[in-house]
């Protein structure tokens, strides 16, 4: 009979099976794909699993500190970590158009892959968070973007391996419930989804450092007032944007002119269509609060109103 022990237990004996005692390389950005088959292999191979975190500087507020405390501190696994912060920033400086930040950020992403890569010897093989929606044309744009984003089909001739793809028969369900069987915490299986290209795509225009911080910060303080107004677990997808304009603000009796936060947050079933959240207004002014207080750099506040169509959901 399946059930979710039987599932993974199958998948041990077949990943053993596939590899043997050769090494399997995975590229985990943290998302719950990448996570769960981490967790996966981990267990089926243990030190011949090689995981490589690349933080493109695009990463969520304490994102790649808390894959390094999962895998690394807490499951012992083989983690290469790569701060690639500075070579993302600096090739993404000056560039405004979403489509070709998208790209600059999608090569690089391949490129400090390929060369972690290279710098390993005997990979044999490339595992894969494939999930069935993935493969089957009916798959979801979130789910397609972020496998185009994060999978390693960009890699050169020269670097090609088996791929070991053990979550490609399960829903995005299965694959949460299969990583809370491998004892993944609650907060990394139900993560929301996040873009590939990450907040690179919520600093609007040219990204500068000072507008990134921003929309980290901000985007900090919306998670945690609604985990605490328990939306965290109501709500599809939030999040913050900062854009590349200023407003004209006060603070201490002075005239400010600084940038303003925009907060969004979505409803949808496949992301084609989008609702937006009613959210109360008490949770917004605390919000609201916090983001004036805290942030540096902004003195204004914004809710999007906005459903899919006629917008999107993110702002580029
Ligand atoms: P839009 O903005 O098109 O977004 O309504 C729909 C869903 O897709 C996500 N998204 C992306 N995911 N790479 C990704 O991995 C991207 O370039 C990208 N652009 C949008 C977005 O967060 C939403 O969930």
């Amino acid at each position: 009979n399946w059930n979710m022990t039987n599932f993974v237990n199958d998948q041990i004996e077949l990943i053993r099976r596939q590899v043997g005692d050769r090494k399997v390389l995975l590229a985990l950005s943290g998302g719950v794909d990448s996570s769960v088959v981490a967790a996966l292999l981990l267990k089926a191979i243990g030190d011949n699993l090689v995981c490589v975190h690349v933080n493109h500087g695009l990463m969520r507020k304490g994102e790649s500190e808390a894959v390094i405390e999962i895998f690394k501190n807490k499951l012992n696994a083989n983690l290469v970590y790569v701060d690639a912060t500075d070579r993302f920033l600096d090739k993404l400086a000056g560039v405004a158009d979403p489509e070709q930040k998208r790209k600059i950020i999608g090569g690089e992403f391949i490129r400090v892959f390929e060369e972690e890569a290279r710098k390993l010897d005997g990979i044999d093989f490339l595992g894969q968070g494939t999930i069935y929606p993935d493969i089957v044309e009916s798959g979801t744009k979130t789910a397609k973007m972020v496998k185009s984003h994060h999978n390693v089909g960009g890699l050169p001739e020269d670097l090609q391996f088996e791929l070991v793809e053990p979550l490609r028969q399960l829903f995005k369900d299965e694959v949460r419930a299969c990583g809370l069987e491998l004892g993944l915490p609650y907060e990394m299986v139900y993560r929301q989804p996040f873009p590939g290209p990450g907040l690179g795509v919520r600093c609007l225009g040219a990204i500068t450092r000072d507008r990134l911080e921003a929309v980290r910060e901000s985007d900090a303080i919306l998670q945690e007032e609604f985990r605490l107004a328990g939306l965290d677990k109501k709500v599809w997808q939030y999040f913050t944007v900062v854009p590349d304009f200023k407003s004209v603000g006060v603070r201490d009796n002075a005239r400010s002119f600084d940038w303003p936060v925009i907060i969004r947050a979505v409803n949808t079933v496949d992301a084609m269509t989008a609702t937006i959240e009613p959210v109360d207004w008490s949770v917004l002014m605390k919000i609201t609060d916090r983001i004036l207080k805290e942030v540096k750099n902004v003195n204004r506040v914004c809710y999007d109103m906005s459903p899919k169509p006629n917008s999107t959901i993110e702002w580029e």
